[in-house]
């Protein structure tokens, strides 16, 4: 006796087909809204970043160009003040006359010196000028001395340095009245 075949139901051609493009109609629109997430996020970030910039915009903080010093009993006769070098790239000097304010900017081409206490003079490391406590110049290139600041006594009797104005002695303006305090 034949054996009877087990009926299992087939997909026709046209079943399969349409099987097949709906898997490829789903993974192209997953993919399509894969993408366009991704295009969303990176243009959100992009938002962001810009508001994020615009809201902490970058900000040079410089010390201010005018300020205290302290009281003219705070700076020893004859010496060089290096605490005001770093931050205000000022020197401060007091002799028996009085103090002014030296810039520590090499008038040559704008390097640093340094104060060199037992030789009693500024030494530039660029190029080797020197420039005496006076801040005139007397060797190496430099071809002026170096520049004073305003300097005055505030109303509390505190020294002010204002770097917003400067003294030349080639211009013989280290002759005016507020490029010295006399103390
Ligand atoms: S920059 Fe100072 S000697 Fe040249």
């Amino acid at each position: 006796m034949a054996k009877k075949e087990k009926f299992t139901p087939k997909a026709s051609i046209g079943q399969t087909a349409n099987t097949s493009n709906l898997n490829m109609d789903r993974k192209g629109f997953i993919k399509w809204l894969s993408i366009g997430w991704l295009a969303f996020a990176a243009a959100t970030g992009g938002f962001f970043t810009v508001m994020i910039r615009f809201l902490f915009p970058n900000v040079l903080f410089e010390p201010p160009q005018s300020f205290k010093i302290g009281f003219p009993e705070d700076f020893e006769i004859g010496k060089v003040d290096l605490r005001f070098k770093k931050e205000f790239n000022v020197w401060v000097v007091r002799n028996d006359e009085g103090m002014y304010a030296l810039s520590t900017v090499c008038t040559h081409l704008g390097c640093t010196p340094n104060w060199l206490t037992t030789e009693r003079k500024f030494k530039c490391p660029c190029h080797g000028s020197g420039f005496r406590i006076s801040g005139m110049h007397f060797e190496g290139p430099a071809p002026r001395p170096l520049e004073r600041y305003k300097i005055e006594m505030a109303g509390d009797g505190q020294v002010v340095v204002d770097k917003t104005k400067s003294f030349k002695f080639e211009k013989g303006e280290w002759d005016r009245e507020e490029s010295f305090l006399k103390v």
